[in-house]
């Protein structure tokens, strides 16, 4: 079998990335997370783009590198076209656009939700590749959504976010805690280390396989207003226990809408992807229903579960493979379905 080498380039929101795969197999997967936001407790678009940038060369050079390839072997070149920031998707777009013309290679677009969930399909010794068709839980900083997945490239949405993503759930519940940005590894990392059932939060009352989290939020910024106010140093002394409330009440959300999808579609076959699918405590419980509910549950390796080039150049394999190419005319999407 020959080898084709695709290079992925991901930079749609504050990590500069890229990416070698040889037949589906990932030799290379350089990630160059962007330090500047931390301050301002979000990501800040225009430093965003300013940052892929000056990344963007070096990180390439880097993954080819890894790779231990030289550019002119690749057999195309793949990047995310949306969705995600305008500025950020315009670095890594043009840059792969000029890559790839320059090299005379097809240039492959990449819908980044799409790419989170085809990381299931880069190969490893020990990974578990999911039969079509099996229900993907999308959950990043951007997106929660119930996708079921027909085949490498026809997904359907049967359940989304009317409002905040999960990922902007853990990340405003940590600011409203005085936690960094961002905060959904470190309530993980607490929640660890307390108890789930000390503080109680109503879990939202919305439709079929639909999410909802702003109300969760703003339940959680006025329980800790009024505890501050009654034991000024509420949050200090019960970090761990609310770190641990918190996020059973978000996965416990979220297990309840995936038991949804299953009943109605009858597939037992339940993956996770995206930032969030990172959370111990959901790895958990995905591992803990297959002896429980006899699902068949796909956990990404940690590598692949915050943004990364490797999805992006698997989803572009992917599109080789089906000769599906973009024109050098393509743009960036800020706003892309699956
Ligand atoms: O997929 P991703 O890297 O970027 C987007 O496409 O949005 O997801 C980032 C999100 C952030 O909200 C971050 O707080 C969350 O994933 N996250 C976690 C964990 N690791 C990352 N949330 C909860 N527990 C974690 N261990
Ligand atoms: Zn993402």
């Amino acid at each position: 079998q020959k080898s084709i080498y695709i290079l992925g380039i991901e930079s749609s929101c504050d990590d500069t990335s890229a990416a070698v795969i040889c037949n589906g197999v990932v030799l290379s997967n350089v990630v160059a997370n962007q330090e500047v936001h931390a301050k301002y407790g979000g990501v800040v678009p225009e430093l965003a783009s300013r940052a892929h940038q000056q990344n963007i060369v070096p990180v390439v050079q880097q993954a080819l590198k890894e790779a231990n390839i030289e550019k002119h072997q690749l057999h195309g070149i793949a990047f995310t076209r949306g969705p995600g920031l305008m500025g950020s998707l315009l670095v890594g777009t043009s840059f792969a656009k000029s890559l790839a013309l320059g090299l005379k290679i097809p240039l492959l677009d990449v819908n980044h939700m799409q790419a989170h969930i085809l990381a299931h399909f880069i190969k490893e010794e020990d990974s578990r590749i999911p039969p079509f068709p099996f229900i993907c839980l999308t959950i990043s900083g951007g997106h929660t959504q119930i996708v079921k997945v027909n085949n490498h490239f026809d997904m359907e949405i049967l359940g989304e976010t009317i409002d905040d993503a999960v990922g902007e759930a853990f990340d405003k519940s940590a600011k409203i805690l005085g936690l960094p940005y961002p905060g959904g590894p470190l309530i993980d990392k607490y929640a660890q280390l307390g108890n789930p059932k000390a503080f109680k939060f109503t879990k939202p009352k919305v439709g079929d396989l639909d999410f909802s989290f702003s109300g969760l939020k703003t339940a959680i910024l006025y329980f800790i207003q009024k505890q501050e106010k009654e034991q000024p140093n509420f949050i200090k002394e019960n970090l761990y226990d609310i770190c641990a409330s918190i996020q059973y009440t978000i996965i416990e959300i979220l297990m309840d809408k995936l038991k949804n999808a299953v009943k109605q579609t009858q597939i037992t076959h339940i993956a996770i992807a995206g930032g969030v699918s990172a959370n111990s405590e959901i790895r958990k419980r995905l591992k803990m229903a297959e002896q429980h509910w006899g699902w068949t549950s796909y956990i990404p390796k940690f590598e692949y579960t915050t943004d990364n080039a490797a999805m992006i150049a698997i989803t572009g394999y992917l599109n080789f493979l089906n000769n599906t190419y973009a024109d050098v005319s393509v743009t960036a999407q800020a706003r892309l379905k699956v």
